[in-house]
């Protein structure tokens, strides 16, 4: 309707990445010739092998790197440096141990505006919303304890409310879920998934687990070994809302399947001498 729709959220155009100023003359590119468009909303997972320049998108697409060559824009606009409309949360949980889990969620609206200049005006207001949140996620009763008292599984929970607080239009998950048990991780997998339904953000999630890119995104984007490529798109169109029972279906295990080919791949181009097929 709008020519506003059509704009994609996370627009990369031909972009590229060496780390300094020598890599840069020496031509070594951490990331290479990205070109990726996002809609609005959409759930993308990014998979890949160790070094290929995942966390390297990440940095790019938040604004915390600056690309040697090429354009991003970030809703419609081009990114200049940090932005604010991005939440994050990482493989280790990052809390801060000697605040309550309450007070870590809070964290972002202490630091980011326009929440900042309003924060002790509007704290009761601010640690309702903290509360709501974490008990959607299954921490109320938490959160007045401290990090160390909470399991890694609820720690990573807390990660991801932090990230959210500020009603971010654009999530950023950087293998979040890596750390934990299986039963844990597929906990967390619906909770993201409910809350990504509900509330209509951006996600773009760093994954090694196959699995978890299928079951959760819209998108999923294979990437090749440095310099950084991506190198596969494969639109996931299982219905939704997916519940785990799709993990067990043959539409699903064929998609994860295609995808291991892919990265296998890619793991015996990039290493030849010591090439090995992705176990089973
Ligand atoms: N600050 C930096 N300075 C120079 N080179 C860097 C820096 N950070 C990363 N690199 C290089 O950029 C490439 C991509 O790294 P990146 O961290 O993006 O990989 P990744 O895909 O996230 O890996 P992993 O799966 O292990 O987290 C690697 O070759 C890495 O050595
Ligand atoms: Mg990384």
């Amino acid at each position: 309707m709008q020519e506003q729709d059509n704009t994609p959220f996370v627009d990369f155009q031909d972009v590229w990445l060496a780390y300094n100023e020598e890599l840069l003359r020496a031509n070594h590119f951490a990331v290479e010739a990205i070109d990726l468009q996002v809609k609005r909303g959409e759930f993308i997972a990014i998979v890949g092998p160790s070094g290929c320049g995942k966390s390297t998108f990440m940095k790019l697409t938040t604004g915390l790197r600056m690309p040697s060559m090429g354009k991003i824009r970030i809703d419609g606009e081009p990114v200049t440096g940090p932005l604010k409309i991005s939440g994050m949360a990482f493989q280790a949980p990052s809390l801060l141990p000697w605040r309550t889990t309450v007070d870590n969620v809070l964290l972002p609206l202490e630091i980011v505006e326009p929440y900042r200049s309003t924060f002790k005006a509007k704290r009761k207001e601010y640690v309702e919303r903290a509360r709501r949140l974490l008990q959607k996620v299954g921490l109320g009763g938490y959160e007045d304890k401290f990090p160390w008292q909470l399991s890694g599984g609820m720690q990573q929970r807390a990660s991801i409310c932090r990230a959210l607080i500020h009603e971010p239009k654009m999530l950023l998950l950087d293998e979040p879920f890596g750390a934990l048990d299986a039963f844990t991780r597929e906990e967390l997998w619906c909770i993201l998934r409910d809350l990504w339904t509900e509330q209509q953000f951006n996600v773009i999630l760093v994954t090694h687990d196959l699995r978890e890119s299928v079951f959760l995104a819209d998108t999923v984007y294979v990437m090749s070994k440095s310099p950084g490529r991506f190198v596969v798109k494969r639109e996931i169109d299982l219905p939704r809302p997916r519940e785990l029972e799709i993990t067990y279906t043959k539409e699903f295990t064929d998609i994860v399947l295609e995808l291991r080919s892919h990265i296998g791949a890619i793991r015996s181009q990039g290493a030849a001498s010591t090439a090995t097929a992705i176990p089973q």
